[in-house]
């Protein structure tokens, strides 16, 4: 598997940074403490589309955000930028739940990256990645 290793020390709260990484855009957003703790608010019986995390660290785990965020305090949110309904690329900071909206069809994600409204299924993809110091390495 190519891994890349990326250097987030740069990164604002509020921001994300996105690369390219296997031919797709990935999101490497540093979340603020509201985004964080709108995500945390979230019941998991309102996650009704997919209840999954869909975490490649963490498989078989729920979609509570703690099983999504890259920390325990949920600073990082690393996901693969591709529209889980027909691949393409959402928008952040946008839609009615403040995460990413996907202009395609229609998605909203949530600030979690959770699919909570449109045609996708599933929510968007954390994949395998680690921190190292200041570098996130992916792959
Ligand atoms: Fe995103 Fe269809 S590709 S809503």
């Amino acid at each position: 598997l190519a891994s890349i290793r990326v250097d987030v020390s740069g990164v604002e709260p509020g921001t994300q940074l996105t690369v390219k990484w296997l031919g797709k855009p990935v999101f490497i957003r540093r979340r603020t403490q509201a985004e964080i703790d709108d995500a945390r608010a979230v019941p998991l019986e309102d996650l009704t589309i997919d209840a999954a995390s869909q975490n490649a660290n963490k498989p078989g785990t729920d979609a509570a955000d703690e099983n999504r965020a890259m920390d325990e305090a949920g600073e990082w949110l690393v996901m693969i930028g591709v529209c889980t309904h027909l691949g393409c690329v959402p928008l952040g900071d946008a839609g009615d739940f403040g995460g990413w909206f996907c202009p395609c069809h229609g998605s909203h994600y949530d600030t979690s990256g959770r699919i909570r409204k449109g045609p996708a299924p599933e929510n968007l993809p954390v994949p395998v990645a680690r921190f190292e110091g200041t570098e996130l390495v992916l792959g």
